[in-house]
């Protein structure tokens, strides 16, 4: 097993981030040193994740008691089944040094994350990602939350995890579409902040678990995100900071609405707002036209959409748009691309352009 660290550097509430095949075993490790300490510790998973790496699920069972949530997907992030996890940590008596472990995708550890964060005002949780966005993405940066049927994540804390550990052979069963899915932030991250990633992104496609690159592309994403998040880690900076890592996801976000949760997976709507976000800045003269080229063909190169599979109306798209988490004083904010491996933020790009590109993707 050969391994390497990231730090995100955070003072007293830094952490590392363990990428390498076989690294699970340390979560084993890990819960029974807690454990000889008195600690009570739980797992929280999905039933797809469960099944899938049964194995895995069943070793760390025979350690501490295991929630399977009800449903998997987007609709586990509810108020109902955060009350069923607050439920099941006190039913298992985890007081202040107790410690959620948190083996999924995405959604649970946002779930998972937050009812951390909110039991007994906040308790240790470890990220254990099985999907490749939340290797690259979701399991780094303390962002937790739940979804209300006014929005999704609307709800939520920052509270970093203790640790994360980042094992792409747990990706093995994952469904390739939901593989592709992750691979939309791995070009995300290439795009804002690391020319050559992109450009291994564009000599290597498409990627998938077993490939020799892998591990190395994860790491490489994990160091770009824990900068970021170093370095502004509540998204308060007024320009750039934490709000880069949001490239194409005004639009993805809108897409996603509009279309209904789960008709796009969320990394197959920032693919399609990664190109949107590309057309956007190229007609603000930020990146050129090939770069634009550059994005769509990785974009496809990965298997994943450049545009809308069929159209949505345009009025709600924007309208969804308005209502963007993101939005200050009225003004809807993008990430422009201003070059591969370099991005900005802006609240001054006139609605008409945001229109065209949208209508570019397929809004009608
Ligand atoms: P997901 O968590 O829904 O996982 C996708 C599906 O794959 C689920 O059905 C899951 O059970 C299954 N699965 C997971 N790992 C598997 C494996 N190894 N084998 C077989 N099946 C497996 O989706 P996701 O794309 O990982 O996460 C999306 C969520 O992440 C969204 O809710 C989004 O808001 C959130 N997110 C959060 C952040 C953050 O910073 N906190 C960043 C990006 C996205
Ligand atoms: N995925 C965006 C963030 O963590 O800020």
């Amino acid at each position: 097993m050969s391994a390497e660290t990231v730090t995100v550097a955070l003072g007293d509430r830094s952490y590392p981030v363990k990428i390498g095949i076989g690294i699970r075993q340390e979560v084993l490790a890990e819960a029974q040193r807690r454990l000889a300490q008195g600690s009570r510790c739980v797992v929280v998973t999905s039933p797809a994740v469960a099944q899938a790496q049964s194995h895995f699920v069943q070793s760390l069972a025979q350690l501490m008691p295991v929630l399977v949530t009800a449903q998997d997907g987007e609709t586990t992030k509810s108020v109902q089944e955060l009350a069923r996890l607050w439920v099941f940590f006190a039913a298992h008596k985890l007081n202040r040094d107790g410690a959620v472990f948190a083996l999924g995708g995405g959604v649970i550890g946002d779930l998972a994350g937050f009812a951390a964060a909110s039991y007994l005002r906040g308790i240790d949780f470890y990220q254990v990602p099985t999907t490749l966005l939340a290797m690259v993405d979701s399991s780094v940066g303390g962002k937790t939350g739940i979804n209300l049927t006014a929005g999704k994540n609307l709800v939520g804390n920052f509270h970093q995890p203790t640790a994360v550990w980042a094992d792409p052979e747990l990706l093995a069963t994952l469904p390739p579409r939901e593989f592709a899915a992750g691979m939309a932030e791995v070009i995300k991250h290439g795009l804002i902040a690391d020319a050559d990633l992109f450009g291994l992104l564009e000599q290597n496609a498409p990627l998938n678990w077993k490939h020799p690159l892998l591990p190395k592309v994860i790491r490489r994403c994990v160091e770009i995100k824990a900068a970021v998040v170093a370095s502004d880690e509540r998204e308060t900076k007024a320009e750039g900071g934490r709000a880069l890592l949001n490239l194409g996801h005004t639009f993805a976000h809108a897409i996603e609405a509009t279309a209904g949760y789960g008709t796009y997976l969320h990394g197959e709507a920032v693919a399609i707002g990664l190109v949107m976000a590309a057309r956007l800045s190229a007609t603000l003269h930020r990146c050129t036209p090939a770069q634009v080229e550059a994005v769509i063909a990785t974009v496809k190169a990965h298997e994943l959409p450049t545009h809308l599979r069929t159209p949505l109306p345009l009025a709600q798209l924007m309208a969804t748009m308005q209502k963007d988490k993101k939005v200050r004083a009225g003004k809807l904010r993008f990430v422009l691309q201003e070059s591969i491996g370099g991005a900005s933020t802006s609240d001054q790009v006139p609605e008409a352009l945001a229109q065209e590109v949208l209508r570019q993707g397929g809004a009608q």
